[in-house]
């Protein structure tokens, strides 16, 4: 066999290995995004986020149920500086402040609304006080997840539900920053919707 040949041969067989790696890898990156059966029930993931960390959970949710996203937006921007933001939340929390949203939302038509929150000074980001509201819940199935920096959810989902006293509130998804793992979050989803 010439040398040109065998150096042609060789790489083609790293070039097949390499397809059956990645493409193993892609059938299991699948294998985690595969929908879960939602029982035909409408969903929406409603969410809001400061830095992210809730988006890319409420992202994944979203993923899984194929439920409709929508993102709580407060009308006036949260200050990007970190302190000025933790001052504000502060004084908005000591106020039971609801802020105005650049969008209320709509929860009509939807049974199952996935509720996600970072966690501001032990409970839900203002903004999403003010989700609870202004939209209606009576009836409806809520599952709550927040993101937080340490502490945990503290008392974020019991001050939920006294905002929405007619939902039936599942118990909640809880993850540190960005640590959620795919797997619990599909876990959690599936034990709620029992
Ligand atoms: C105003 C403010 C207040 C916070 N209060 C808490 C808190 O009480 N407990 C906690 O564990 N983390 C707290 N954090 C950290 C956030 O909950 C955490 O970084 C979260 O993942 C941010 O989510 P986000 O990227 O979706 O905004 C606070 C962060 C901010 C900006």
């Amino acid at each position: 066999m010439n040398k040109k040949l065998k150096i042609g041969l060789i790489a083609a067989g790293i070039a097949v290995i390499a397809a059956g790696i990645i493409g193993g890898g892609i059938m299991f990156a699948n294998d985690n995004t595969e929908p879960i059966d939602m029982g035909g029930k409408k969903v929406l993931v409603a969410y809001y986020s400061y830095s992210g960390n809730t988006k890319a959970v409420a992202e994944k949710i979203q993923k899984f149920t194929g439920g409709d996203i929508f993102e709580i937006k407060p009308a006036k921007a949260y200050p990007a500086n970190y302190n000025d933001v933790v001052n504000l939340a502060q004084t908005e929390k000591s106020q039971d402040a609801k802020p105005e949203l650049m969008d209320n939302g709509n929860t009509e038509g939807y049974e199952i609304i996935f509720l996600g929150t970072p966690v501001w000074w032990y409970t839900m980001a203002s903004p999403v006080r003010t989700f609870l509201s202004v939209n209606k819940f009576d009836g409806k199935t809520i599952l709550p997840f927040c993101t937080h920096g340490g502490g945990g959810e503290s008392s974020t989902y019991t001050d939920m539900q006294k905002l929405a006293p007619g939902a039936k509130f599942t118990a909640g998804y809880t993850s540190y920053e960005r640590s959620a793992k795919d797997a619990d979050i599909k876990k959690w989803i599936n034990e709620s919707i029992k």
